[in-house]
């Protein structure tokens, strides 16, 4: 035994060379990077730079480029290692930070902005100044991860509080907010939206895979809450129609297409970072959920992976089961198209992740559809179930462990002494590029080492989902009958205005001719978007004179679904 575990050592150097890095690097790194994180959030973090409480900067960098905003996104990627962290135990130092984000998004959610207010699609805007008002010029927008990635955060805070008994906060505060985001996921997850990335306008995965989740954590929260049936019912439906959509994203050359538009590959760290961001140790190897030790989620992993292998020089002279560095996506120029931290970390963590279940669970499945990753690391081994009894069980765990400690340590040779941690990597020497201290790139090393310490994030619900793809998704509209009771003059008539397009946008000119069949009530039937804040008032038009019903406006919710009727009287 002790010749053949000495034989073994010497055979496989890189096997304990690249996981003393890791460990090393774990130890190290981790404080730094935590305090990193913390420094980009505002109003005390020492490199925040004037950000209001609890908006986080996405870097301090000011120019070339300029990161100095708040991404929704980024913010709620950051807060949700944080409260992943308080909730496990891991590190409960952050309730003041937490209390603050979550109180800035109360401000941040109602900004009109270009994308609209928070009735008209206001939620779907990318970023904002750091001083919690809106971001004018030019973008893509709308970004449609922002909300379920806040309230993916959200909701994993509101049920550790829920756990604590802390009912009160959760319906008062954290619902609120999670609402709006929820209603606004319901309502357009069938919507195009641009990428992770900001650059293309169509389908993503990651937006897709995200907004499923965050449905289903939504059907459980409201339920525990106890709120209306048809709004639960509502989540569920639509879940229901995005976890069929997800399933669109695979396609035969053995990946997830990123981007539906685009004209790529398709291959896009995007599909490792869903992965990563749904995962859900009690589903296990589920491929509907393409969770990171799937059979479609490993593949996909291979093949992305080798996608960098050849295409930077930083990375040349590595075998097959060796680590490399990886970035967004093979044709990505910007910059001069480089890996990125988050990329490379995110690789490991999907590893970790799968490492966590099949441990866990006792056993290793390779498919046919995942046996070209596992041949990496083993080219006998056959399609079949491995007991953790069994030698190809420890051989394949033990070298997918050393791969993964790869990636870490392929970050940690190319991390300052000071454990900055930039957005990108130069593809020929390796140095840092771009912005500095990314909170995504500290995010990204926070959650990687965890995984790799076997730490468990909360089940989010995946776990005997089926697929139940009939009918195409529900149009999210209800039918509204404004009725108001207004007395008039020959001459005079009754228009409606308001707040949504359907209402004019409150235009006068294009105002909604009532009818008065029902004299003294006027009315009209108006097909409305659901689950949104409608503000409204009428008008009296007589020729060219025009008056307004006096203030304040009127003003209600639409229904998840079905119809709605106004009983109004003119003031
Ligand atoms: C908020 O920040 C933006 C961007 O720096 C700046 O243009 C604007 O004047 C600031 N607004 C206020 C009210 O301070
Ligand atoms: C509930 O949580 C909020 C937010 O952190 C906190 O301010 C409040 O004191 C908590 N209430 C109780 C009863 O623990
Ligand atoms: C909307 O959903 C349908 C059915 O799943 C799908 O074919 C279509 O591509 C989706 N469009 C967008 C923009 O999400
Ligand atoms: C994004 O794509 C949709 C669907 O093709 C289109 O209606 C919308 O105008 C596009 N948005 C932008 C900003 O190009
Ligand atoms: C309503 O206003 C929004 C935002 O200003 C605009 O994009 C939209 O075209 C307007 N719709 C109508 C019907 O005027």
């Amino acid at each position: 035994m002790l010749f053949a575990a000495t034989l073994s050592l010497l055979a496989l150097p890189n096997v304990w060379a690249q996981s003393s890095v890791a460990d090393a690097y774990v130890a190290s790194e981790s404080p730094l990077a935590r305090a990193g994180m913390l420094a980009n959030i505002g109003p005390s973090g020492s490199q925040s730079l004037g950000a209001f409480p609890g908006i986080v900067i996405a870097s301090p960098s000011t120019v070339n480029p300029d990161y100095l905003f708040t991404w929704t996104r980024d913010s709620a990627v950051a807060f949700s290692a944080i409260v992943n962290q308080f909730a496990l135990g891991i590190d409960t130092t952050t309730r003041g930070e937490i209390d603050d984000y979550v109180a800035s998004q109360v401000i941040v959610q109602q900004i009109p902005n270009p994308s609209g207010d928070l009735a008209s699609g206001g939620l779907g805007e990318p970023k904002f100044n750091i001083n919690e008002t809106a971001f004018t010029g030019p973008w893509g927008r709308p970004q449609r991860d922002g909300p379920a990635l806040r309230s993916i955060a959200l909701i994993t805070w509101a049920n550790f509080l829920l756990s604590e008994s802390n009912t009160s906060y959760v319906t008062d505060t954290l619902w609120p907010i999670i609402e709006n985001d929820l209603n606004y996921v319901a309502a357009n997850w069938n919507e195009s939206t641009f990428d992770l990335w900001e650059e293309l306008n169509s389908s993503s995965f990651f937006t897709t895979a995200v907004q499923h989740r965050v449905l289903r954590q939504g059907v459980s929260l409201a339920s525990a809450l106890g709120q209306p049936q048809s709004l639960v019912s509502n989540y569920e439906t639509q879940a229901n129609f995005v976890l069929c959509f997800l399933q669109t994203y695979w396609n035969t050359a053995g990946h997830i297409t990123a981007n539906t538009g685009g004209g790529r590959s398709g291959i896009d760290a995007n599909t490792v970072l869903a992965s990563i961001h749904t995962f859900d140790a009690a589903a296990g190897c589920d491929a509907l959920t393409f969770q990171p030790c799937s059979d479609l989620a490993l593949l996909n992993l291979h093949t992305y992976v080798d996608a960098f292998r050849s295409l930077y020089e930083i990375n040349s002279g590595f075998a097959l089961n060796e680590a490399v560095l990886t970035g967004r996506y093979p044709e990505d120029v910007y910059m001069g198209g480089n890996p990125w931290y988050l990329t490379t970390l995110a690789v490991a963590e999907q590893l970790y992740d799968s490492l966590i279940v099949w441990n866990s669970q006792k056993s290793l499945e390779v498919t046919s559809i995942s046996l070209p990753f596992f041949q990496i690391f083993d080219s006998s081994i056959a399609a079949g179930t491995y007991a953790s009894s069994s030698s190809q069980f420890t051989s394949l765990t033990g070298a997918i462990k050393t791969f993964s400690d790869g990636f870490v340590a392929a970050v940690a040779n190319h991390t300052p002494a000071n454990g900055g941690l930039a957005e990108q990597i130069s593809n020929t020497n390796g140095t840092p590029v771009s912005a500095v201290d990314l909170t995504w790139s500290f995010a990204a090393a926070l959650t990687t080492f965890d995984a790799r310490k076997g730490v468990v994030p909360a089940s989010w619900g995946a776990k005997g989902l089926s697929l139940s793809c009939a009918g195409e998704p529900i149009p999210q509209t209800v039918s509204v009958t404004f009725n108001v009771d207004a007395t008039t003059i020959f001459g005079q008539n009754i228009y409606l205005t308001g707040s949504v397009d359907a209402l004019e946008n409150w235009s006068t000119e294009t105002a909604l001719p009532m009818s008065s069949a029902d004299y003294p009530i006027w009315s009209i039937t108006v097909t409305l978007p659901a689950n949104t804040d409608i503000q409204y008032k009428y008008i009296n038009i007589d020729g060219s004179a025009l008056t307004w019903e006096s203030d304040p406006n009127n003003e209600f919710t639409t229904p998840a679904s079905g119809t709605f009727v106004t009983h109004d009287t003119w003031r």
